[in-house]
């Protein structure tokens, strides 16, 4: 049976003073990965704010996948590496005008949460793993802490393993600082206000050549799909026994079609074993006449109802982790029948 309050608890300070990255945020909520027209690539790239978005489903199934790979990862002695091509501002409050305004966390971690209550029952073991590290960041048993992914790797790593953040929006990547801060962990955790794709190599390879890499843009502007597929590439020259973990949203675009193809073909080209995992948790059409209306009385957008994962050299252990996790999350968040998930691995370890 899943009990709330059976969950680990950590040492980290549990009360953060909050960098809010979206001051005076009462604007409509940015939609990740459906931006068009791009102006110009700084203007496309600072209009999305990972506070909107926070705790979403997409989050669900990119930080559950980041656990697992880090749960194994460390557990070998050897120094790990850890980079965060696109780290965001590290920590959200679930209650902030952000999240509030798009309400995405309702859809994601807190439908999982409510319907295990409901239904009284225990979580795949991956997402009893993702909920343990939720819930040391909310000892009160009440989520309003969320947890980016950089908040994430140094909660499950180890005093000398090192993580690089890169963050290129002015006002997440001060947040981000701030936060980090907070934590007094010296030079385990460097925050870099650069473009991830290009300071990554710098890191690569790790001298104990045992590192992940998350790469996880907005996809604001279209041509980050090509520059995820050309900066793996490059990686896999630098460091091809890295594990590299991309999330992408599924959406009408053919570069979102794109990219999980092209990323198949670099690891089949480099020989190295992949996993692709997509989680739809509703219909992606438009809402219909009778679809519920938003604070403005007009009828709710959709939001993003897909996304996936593609890891390049994952774990062995991943494969059989997904497999009980993915179906779990649909049930636990599935809003609707077209609520699905897909698990596919190739190459060989
Ligand atoms: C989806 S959010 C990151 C969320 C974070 N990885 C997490 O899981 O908590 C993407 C972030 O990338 C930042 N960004 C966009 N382009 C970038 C680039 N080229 N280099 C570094 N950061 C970038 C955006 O400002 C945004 O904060």
């Amino acid at each position: 049976m899943f009990r709330r309050g059976a969950t680990k608890r950590c040492e980290s300070p549990r009360l953060y003073k909050f960098r809010d990255p979206c001051p005076g945020a009462a604007l409509p909520a940015q939609t990740r990965g459906c931006g068009d027209n791009a102006s110009g690539y700084h203007s496309r790239m600072f209009s999305y704010r990972h506070a909107y978005h926070a705790g979403n489903h997409a989050d669900v199934l990119k930080h559950t996948v980041l656990i697992a790979i880090l749960k194994h990862l460390c557990a070998k002695e050897t120094e790990v590496l850890a980079v965060d091509t696109h780290a965001g501002a590290g920590l959200y409050r679930l209650d902030s005008a952000a999240a509030q305004t798009s309400g995405e966390s309702s859809e994601g971690l807190l439908a999982l949460v409510a319907r295990l209550v409901q239904r009284q029952r225990a979580p795949a073991p991956a997402l009893r793993d993702y909920l343990d590290v939720l819930a040391s960041f909310n000892p009160d048993d009440v989520y309003k802490v969320y947890p980016g992914s950089p908040f994430v790797m140094q909660h499950l790593m180890r005093r000398n393993d090192k993580i690089k953040l890169f963050e290129w929006h002015p006002s997440d990547a001060r947040a981000l600082a701030g936060h980090v801060d907070q934590l007094r962990v010296g030079r385990q955790v460097a925050v870099l206000r650069e473009d991830g794709f290009v300071g990554l190599r710098k890191f690569l390879p790790p001298p104990a050549r045992r590192g992940l890499v998350l790469m996880d843009p907005s996809y604001e502007i279209k041509t980050d799909y090509a520059r995820v597929s050309e900066c793996i590439q490059d990686c896999l020259k630098r460091f091809s026994t890295g594990t590299y973990a991309v999330w992408y949203p599924i959406i009408p675009r053919m570069e979102a079609h794109d990219l999980p193809r092209r990323l198949k073909t670099l690891s089949l080209q480099s020989q190295k074993p992949w996993l692709h995992a997509t989680l739809t948790i509703k219909s992606g059409q438009q809402a219909s006449a009778g679809a519920a209306l938003g604070s403005d009385g007009k009828p709710k957008r959709p939001g993003l109802a897909a996304s996936g994962m593609f890891v390049i050299n994952p774990p062995y252990t991943l494969n059989e982790q997904l497999k009980a996790a993915l179906p779990d999350m649909v049930d636990l968040m599935g809003q609707d029948k077209h609520a699905t998930h897909s698990l596919e691995v190739g190459g060989t370890h």
